[in-house]
């Protein structure tokens, strides 16, 4: 079975069997006539990047579903299930006029995968919105809730990308959405020049939601047309000191607070500075409008993106002395 078509990158390799469930009961049925090293666990595919046949049974998680727990004047408890395309997820919260994930519009992949790393964009991250997780145990098939400390969110990262890794699969997400009053994240530089240049002065979370599209469109490639999984890596963060070390050679290095110790810099920054933005080895690419997305060009394999991006990882040391770590799962 190929997943070309089924991850972002467009990689063509096999999995010795593939099933989609759509349901929790199917999961489990599943689950239990198959080794827990035997599965493999697929969402959206739009956060890794695949380097082999995968000689698993893959299992992919299309159970769909949205419904309200409960509500009150102002806010609303949702629960939508892990199948659940993330964007259209989007669109229909703002349809009903809930507040909280217009900047998060856009993002690809799926509900049940966004708690892993924690999505994030234009200064709001899924931790904001998030109650709480259904996931089930892969080994023991035992369902449990964990709740937004259990997650442990950090930037891109939760306990399911650590302690947890590979061990749940997680079948739904509650969010707390506001009806009302809705608190508008529109800080991001980009977000108040786009909106302005609308015309726009008191915005409303629809209108967020299309300056996010609009700036996610003018520099992210649509994996549609082109393959990519986003930002290949994480923006570092590195010791203040390291930063001013670094800041005295290239005087015009953008920067982010984290704490009183450490700063984050953008690694697209970093790659663009190296001379890589646009960059092609046959198939394996750079982006021409955002370096810290690698794209597939067509026919490329995982093993050459990761050797691309490797090639990246190395320079970037050489240059600036920070070492990037992948924002993507490889697998
Ligand atoms: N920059 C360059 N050249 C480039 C790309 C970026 O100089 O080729 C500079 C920009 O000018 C800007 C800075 O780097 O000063 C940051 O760029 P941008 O605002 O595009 O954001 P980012 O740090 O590259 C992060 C997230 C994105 C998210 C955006 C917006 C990570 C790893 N990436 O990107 O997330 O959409 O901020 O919030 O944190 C993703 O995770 O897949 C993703 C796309």
């Amino acid at each position: 079975f190929s997943l070309k078509n089924h991850n972002s990158f467009g990689i063509d390799v096999r999995a010795n069997r593939f099933i989609s469930v759509e349901n929790t009961d199917d999961l489990r049925t599943i689950l239990r006539k198959t080794y827990a090293s035997e599965v493999f666990i697929l969402g959206g595919g739009s956060n890794m990047l695949l380097t082999g046949d995968i000689k698993k049974t893959v299992i992919h998680i299309g159970i769909k579903g949205k419904e309200i727990i409960s509500e009150t004047e102002d806010q609303v408890l949702i629960r939508a299930a892990g199948g659940e395309n993330w964007h259209e997820f989007v669109l229909w919260s703002l349809e009903q006029n809930y507040g909280g994930l217009e900047n998060l519009s856009l993002i690809p992949g799926n509900v049940g995968t966004a708690p892993i790393q924690n999505i994030g964009a234009y200064g709001v991250e899924l931790k904001d919105s998030f109650v709480s997780c259904h996931a089930m145990n892969i080994q023991t098939l035992e369902e449990r809730e964990f709740s937004l400390e259990d997650c442990e969110f950090e930037y891109r990262n939760s306990v399911f990308k650590n302690q947890l890794k590979g061990q749940y699969i997680i079948t739904s997400v509650n969010f707390r959405l506001t009806k009302k009053d809705h608190s508008l994240h529109t800080d991001y530089g980009s977000i108040k020049a786009e909106l302005e240049s609308s015309g726009i002065d008191s915005p409303t979370i629809r209108d967020i939601s299309n300056a996010v599209i609009s700036i996610r469109q003018s520099k992210l490639p649509d994996p549609a047309r082109l393959g990519n999984s986003g930002s290949f890596f994480k923006n570092p963060v590195i010791p203040v000191k390291q930063f001013e070390k670094l800041q005295e050679k290239f005087p015009g290095v953008p920067s982010y607070h984290v704490s009183d110790e450490a700063i984050k810099v953008p690694a697209g920054w970093l790659i663009d500075k190296a001379g890589f933005k646009g960059y092609r080895e046959g198939d394996a690419g750079v982006h021409s409008n955002q370096a810290l997305v690698l794209v597939n060009y067509g026919e490329a394999t995982g093993q050459e993106i990761l050797a691309l991006s490797e090639k990246i990882q190395r320079e970037i040391k050489k240059k600036f002395g920070v070492q990037l770590e992948p924002e993507v799962n490889i697998i």
